[in-house]
């Protein structure tokens, strides 16, 4: 301890050097609060923005001015860690989130504050918008924070200008940069590749950057999604701990540096991949960086990926609070081998079975050269002839008078070299005009930089719902990442070809943004030859998505476990199909726990497994609500265990369907024990019902007992998961 009626001289010494950049003179402090949360920007001397507060919320606004005395970090010497948006290449020199080349050539940026406003948008979301500016170039940056308080929601961007004569480039524009300080942080992110998306790994993360990015153009997420989870001091169960969920909404190249600072706090700076990107800016011409969304809890992730299931039902995803189609789709039944007839027989199983929707996929288009496997025909989209001489419209009716839905297969932003459409338009097509084409399942990206590509895309979907306006579902996939990337048209626009990775997905969000204008309604299934796309941004626009081409079941409970963190169960489009080696039952309850569909030969099913399938989908229409609308709990990992369990709960906690999985074969695996489920009611009495038996088969559960919520979330409940039970679905419903 140091006296400081002794020492006064020593002791004002070390008070000066022991608190943060700027706490000698804190500036204007801007708390940006949900319901449970705050991030707190406060000015230094200099006025420049940063970072002194992330976690829970204080319930007196003005002690977020006393944050920074408490620090005991000095100033680093790479400049201000903590910077709310970190310029390059004057006194930081530190990872950059904005890096900018002046008109003149000059590469410094510096960001000082000008002033901020928080605008009360409605009850629940607030805007909190930052102005700074380069206190020598006419560059300016507003920093945006949309809050949703309920939620506990942050969606956070960036928007640049310059007001300099010539055009300036930008070299890195980030959307968000955070800081966090805590004793440890544990990075959670996932990495894959076709049909086995969604691997997670946590990492304890060490001083030095961890980069989490991609370069791959369209199909951005099929090595790794732009989604991730920090845990702070230690890594959070579902119950515990202090977590972030973060996501960046952007379908194409993303990049977020993780950085450990000397001091072992934690920076962030997520947004689009700077790589192979740099952007040219013209006078007065504004750059809007994606959003980034984020969200904390101080009592796991569990709570956590309830905040942003409830956010992205409510504000994001294209009708996240309605309802939704069950299916059956011919991809695996028929591949690309169908007629007229074939289809029409499809159309009656589908009735059959009791789903709302027939899914013609691909296969159904081009003649000079027929897609009749992946090698041809992509891009032109006029129907075969051979295989469907009277039209989609034709379809579109005989399904109808099948008493079923009609949806259609597309990949509107592809072609195979092989086509009609490549030999019209080579220039439309992205390749390197002088090396060999590069293929991925045959095909090549269209240029969506440039504005005839985007309506010839617009165009395709327009086509088929003009013409048939009882069109009734979109799957829309994209089978190929972007090798040489290359546009002749940004090139003979005098253009830049750094602009193409961004301006690609402008391009994609104009020609959805346009479709919407005009359907707004149709659902629309995200899909990318598997998971090789989904985010905030494009579920703006669509309803699902698919999680990826493998359907074991297995692989699913796993994977699905995983995109629930981020992505609620309506859009996880989960097929009963015929990968893997589990029984029919296994396959549907596991189907069940996402938005139901179907790819099998439904004339294949025996006497049973038809009867089983067809009350499958009657219980499913009773349970979909609660799945798809409900609280989720993720009860026992199968990361950890023999098995899997989770449940859904509704919000008023009268009704919950909880599902177990049989995962593992060794020693009698099951669940020997019960389990604590959440998101009851402890007061309330409920009863257990076992849905979804397979035919001649009888429950393991006592359905005549009435137990407490609070026995079920204390003492804990036992499915009896075990080999002979490999799967399991126990609708939980209060009683009196
Ligand atoms: C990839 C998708 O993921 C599949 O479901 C199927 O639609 C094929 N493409 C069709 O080519």
């Amino acid at each position: 301890m140091i006296c400081l009626r002794r020492f006064p001289l020593v002791a004002i010494v070390l008070l000066l050097l022991s608190c943060h950049r700027g706490c000698a003179q804190n500036g204007v402090t801007i708390p940006i609060e949900t319901r449970e949360n705050a991030l707190v920007i406060q000015m230094d001397k200099d006025n420049h923005p940063g970072i002194i507060y992330f976690g829970k919320k204080l319930s007196k606004a003005s002690d977020y001015a006393l944050i920074s005395s408490q620090s005991r970090q000095r100033d680093g010497n790479a400049g201000i860690y903590n910077s709310a948006y970190t310029p390059a290449g004057s006194w930081n020199v530190s990872e950059p989130a904005l890096q900018i080349t002046h008109s003149d050539g000059n590469p410094s940026l510096d960001l000082i504050y000008v002033s901020h406003k928080a605008v009360k948008e409605n009850d629940n979301t607030t805007l909190t918008s930052i102005q700074l500016k380069d206190p020598v170039y006419a560059v300016q940056v507003t920093l945006h924070y949309r809050t949703f308080a309920q939620e506990n929601v942050v969606e956070q961007w960036s928007e640049i200008k310059s007001a300099e004569k010539g055009q300036i480039t930008l070299q890195k524009y980030a959307s968000a940069n955070l800081y966090f300080v805590a004793k440890d942080f544990y990075l959670t992110h996932y990495n894959g590749t076709w049909a086995r998306e969604m691997n997670p790994e946590e990492e304890h993360l060490t001083a030095g950057i961890r980069v989490l990015d991609s370069k791959l153009g369209t199909r951005a997420n099929l090595f790794q999604p732009p989604s991730f989870m920090v845990s702070f001091d230690k890594p959070a169960t579902e119950t515990e701990g202090k977590v972030m969920l973060g996501t960046l909404a952007w379908s194409g190249n993303f990049r977020m540096d993780f950085e450990v600072d000397s001091y072992h706090n934690l920076r962030l700076i997520a947004g689009i991949n700077n790589y192979a990107s740099e952007y040219p800016l013209s006078s007065n011409q504004e750059f809007k960086t994606p959003s980034f969304i984020y969200t904390f809890s101080e009592n796991g992730k569990g709570e956590a990926s309830r905040n942003l299931h409830n956010w992205a039902r409510k504000y994001r995803i294209l009708d996240g609070e309605g309802s939704r189609l069950t299916l059956l789709n011919n991809w695996e039944a028929t591949y690309f081998d169908f007629n007229e007839e074939k289809l029409s027989g499809l159309f009656k199983d589908g009735k059959k079975l009791g789903v709302d929707l027939f899914l013609l996929d691909d296969g159904w288009f081009a003649n000079k050269y027929p897609r009749n496997n992946d090698g041809a025909g992509l891009g032109d989209w006029q129907e075969n002839v051979k295989k469907l001489p009277h039209g989609i419209g034709y379809l579109v009716k005989e399904a109808k008078n099948a008493g079923i839905k009609f949806g259609i297969w597309v990949e509107p932003e592809m072609v195979n070299p092989k086509s009609e459409l490549y030999e019209k338009h080579p220039d439309w097509v992205i390749k390197q005009p002088q090396r060999p084409e590069h293929y991925m399942r045959n095909q090549l990206p269209l240029d969506l930089s440039n504005p005839e590509v985007q309506t010839f895309v617009y165009g395709i979907l327009d086509k088929l719902f003009t013409e048939n306006p009882e069109i009734a579902y979109i799957k829309w996939d994209c089978n190929a990442i972007t090798f040489n990337a290359y546009s002749a048209y940004l090139e003979k626009s005098k253009q830049k070809q750094s602009q193409l990775y961004v301006d690609y997905v402008k391009g994609l969000y104009k020609v959805l943004e346009k479709l919407r204008a005009k359907y707004p309604k149709v659902p629309m299934m995200l899909c990318s030859g598997g998971g090789g796309r989904v985010d905030y941004e494009a579920l703006k626009y669509f309803t699902e998505f698919w999680p990826s081409d493998n359907t074991d079941p297995l692989e699913r409970i796993f994977m699905q476990w995983e995109y629930s963190y981020f992505y609620p169960a309506i859009t996880h489009s989960a097929h009963v199909t015929d990968w893997g080696k589990q029984p029919l039952k296994f396959r549907t309850d596991v189907a069940m726990m996402g938005k139901l569909g179907y790819d099998i030969v439904v004339s294949h099913l025996n006497e049973k497994d038809l009867k089983f399938s067809q009350q499958a989908v009657a219980t499913y229409n009773s349970i979909k609500d609660v799945v798809w609308q409900g609280d989720l709990y993720r009860l026992v990992d199968p990361k950890q265990n023999d098995f899997a369990s989770l449940m859904f709960s509704t919000k008023n906690k009268d009704r919950a369907i909880l599902f177990s999985y049989l995962t593992g074969n060794r020693n009698g695996a099951g669940s020997d024990i019960p389990f604590r489920l959440q998101g009851l009611n402890p007061a309330k009495q409920y009863k257990v019902k076992e849905l979804n038996l397979y035919p001649e088969t009888r429950t393991a559960i006592k359905e005549d007992q009435t137990y407490s919520g609070e026995f079920l979330m204390t003492a804990g409940f036992n499915p009896a998961v075990s080999a002979r039970r490999t799967s399991v679905i126990i609708e939980i419903v209060a009683v009196d």
